[in-house]
């Protein structure tokens, strides 16, 4: 996630206007900024690495000329966050500007076809291949416009984009295009503006136009031509006034960021489907040539890493030992070697724990891998291989977008791993992969429609005193993660274990109302899970389950229950499961009057350089 901003005005510099709009869109990414106008038939540009503010004091973000420009605020996804990855990324000749929110899955193809037409990278990103591109297009065929040539571009590329771009050739216009990424456009009399989201530019408009995926748009004084990428057709759409005030519209509406962030989910865990195949199968040659491999993390990490050990074990038949950040040096700093592979799951890449089992691990030869939702941070610096988790930043403190993304990344990594080690039929795997694809959209039903249900059952328990999360198997990790929701945000003492551990001991706190919450995915410990439902059943609790939607048997037996599509193979049960005990410790949290993007004594981790 990153944020693009683009203004025409008509007796103002556009620079200072862009610097005001690029930190109102500063929570979409933070790492790099940039900006490019466009004046007397020159481009112009400033870039660098670092926030808004740092740049801007060694920059002076506000001094360039001309009264049209792109600008950029960056949360990197490809290439490390540095002065010549920051956007706006310039074709050869410095005529085109071009500023980019999203991942281009084909850029790499892209890339070298361009490259063998002698056209030079500057960065390693996959946006400057937009430039290239358009470049290129505009080469071969001269006479086109410069929306004509975006549109022959945008035509090629295959991912998610939100862009803007500037060109000399044509100094007057913004042309910008959509596909999964969001883009909006802004109208005042003198000015015009097009942004990844409204608080851009609110301040100085609040008449505004929605873009669609599939649609390109110019701008100009005169105003906005919307056309449809893939027939060219001109798409008449009548802008509207937004009455939010400038914190609700960094909010998108939403009371709260955390719910904000629960509803990205579809988009976010899209775009971990986008990972490039050959990060994936080069991470996954490190655990299978390791003696043994760990996964390191702490809270909400550490519960992907545990959802990852089942998946590595049943997947790919390799043993894994999810370890809590905090506890490795004790456990096993002094047996970890160099035959020891270390996989550290840390969205922020900075957690101290983690980083210091790193430490301990890196000392004494072990092999360092990295999954993390922050190029850039300490984790990235020190692992041999990395993965991006490409959730963009999650501004709410509790971890809920980056938990489902890790969870993604994790089973895509033991797909890959049973591949390599010839564990899964070719059949077996295509079935996943096509299960994993269609995810997003389980977890877009799982909202659409139960939203609401889980608002009445966090009504219903808003006073409970105490909650059991149990769940078998895999769904002992989504049960984990369940729990520590509810206490971070909710403050509510809860207790979560696998369901077979009830009768040795937990079982005794129960009593008559006590609310116990069970993860059912369909797998082979189901009925034994029955069998735990009644077990509670008699000592009176209050059950509310977490079922597949035919999942009549159990339907039947609990007093409240929530429903996830069925057909969710056991492996990724973890990623739709957990989605409403996202929402149920949200909706617990406001029931109880507590703000959930900040929880008391929490605050999360950030890149320290
Ligand atoms: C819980 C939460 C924390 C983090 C933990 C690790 O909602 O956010 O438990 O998961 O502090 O943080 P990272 O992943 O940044 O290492």
């Amino acid at each position: 996630m990153c944020g693009i901003f683009g203004c025409i005005l008509k007796d103002e510099k556009a620079a200072p206007v862009m610097h005001a709009a690029l930190k109102r869109l500063e929570y979409r990414g933070y790492d790099s900024v940039g900006e490019a106008t466009i004046y007397s038939d020159a481009l112009y540009i400033k870039k660098d690495q670092g926030k808004i503010d740092e740049v801007h004091r060694i920059h002076d973000l506000d001094d360039l000329p001309g009264n049209i420009g792109v600008g950029h605020t960056r949360w990197a996804t490809h290439g490390a966050p540095t002065q010549v990855n920051a956007h706006p990324h310039l074709d050869c000749n410095r005529q085109i500007a071009v500023v980019h929110n999203g991942i281009i899955d084909n850029f790499a193809e892209l890339k070298s076809e361009l490259e063998n037409r002698d056209h030079i990278f500057k960065s390693r990103t996959d946006t400057e291949i937009i430039a290239h591109l358009i470049e290129d297009t505009l080469n071969t065929n001269p006479s086109l416009s410069l929306a004509d040539a975006i549109l022959e571009t945008v035509r090629r590329l295959n991912g998610s984009y939100a862009i803007a771009v500037i060109s000399t050739r044509e100094p007057n216009k913004i042309v910008c295009a959509r596909n999964e990424s969001p883009l909006v456009i802004g109208i005042n009399e003198n000015s015009i503006y097009c942004a990844s989201d409204i608080p851009a530019f609110l301040p100085r408009t609040n008449k505004v136009v929605i873009v669609n995926d599939g649609e390109l748009v110019t701008l100009s004084l005169e105003g906005f031509e919307i056309r449809k990428i893939a027939d060219s057709s001109t798409v008449a759409r009548e802008s509207k006034l937004i009455d939010w005030t400038p914190e609700m519209a960094v909010k998108q509406g939403y009371p709260h960021f955390m719910l904000k962030e629960i509803h990205e989910q579809p988009a976010s865990l899209r775009n971990t489907l986008r990972i490039q195949e050959h990060y994936l199968e080069l991470m996954a040659t490190f655990p299978d040539r390791a003696r043994e491999v760990f996964l390191v993390a702490c809270g909400t990490s550490y519960h992907a890493c545990l959802a990852g050990s089942y998946a590595f074990s049943k997947l790919a038949f390799l043993a894994t030992y999810p370890v809590i950040g905090s506890e490795f040096v004790e456990q096993y700093g002094k047996s970890v070697n160099i035959d020891s592979t270390i996989l550290a799951v840390s969205q922020s890449g900075e957690t101290a724990d983690t980083l210091a089992a790193v430490n301990i691990a890196r000392q004494r030869a072990a092999t360092i891998l990295g999954l993390t939702n922050t190029i850039g941070s300490t984790l990235t610096r020190v692992s041999r291989v990395y993965l991006g988790q490409q959730s963009g930043p999650e501004i709410g403190v509790a971890a809920t977008k980056t938990f489902t993304a890790q969870l993604s990344v994790l089973m895509q990594l033991a797909l890959r791993l049973a591949k390599k080690r010839g564990k899964i039929s070719q059949d077996e795997m295509d079935f996943l992969e096509e299960k994993l694809e269609k995810i997003p959209d389980n977890v877009e039903t799982i909202i659409k429609t139960q939203e609401e249900k889980v608002k009445q059952i966090a009504k219903k328990y808003k006073d409970a005193k105490t909650f059991f999360f149990l769940g078998r198997g895999i769904s002992t990790a989504t049960a984990y993660e369940g729990r520590l929701k509810l206490m971070e945000i909710a403050y509510v003492p809860a207790i979560a274990f696998p369901a077979g551990e009830s009768k040795h001991g937990p079982i005794s706190l129960v009593e008559p109302g006590f609310p116990v919450v069970f993860i059912c995915a369909k797998d082979e410990s189901h009925k034994t899970l029955i069998g735990n439902i009644m077990e509670m059943k008699a000592r009176g609790a209050s059950t509310i389950a977490i079922v597949e939607e035919d999942d009549e048997e159990i339907k039947k037996l609990v007093d409240d229950y929530v429903e996830v599509p069925k057909g969710i193979p056991e492996v990724l049960s973890p990623i739709p499961f957990v989605v409403p005990l996202q929402l149920l410790a949200y909706y617990m949290a406001v029931e109880r009057g507590h703000n959930p993007d900040m929880p008391r004594n929490l605050a999360k981790s950030v890149t320290v350089k």
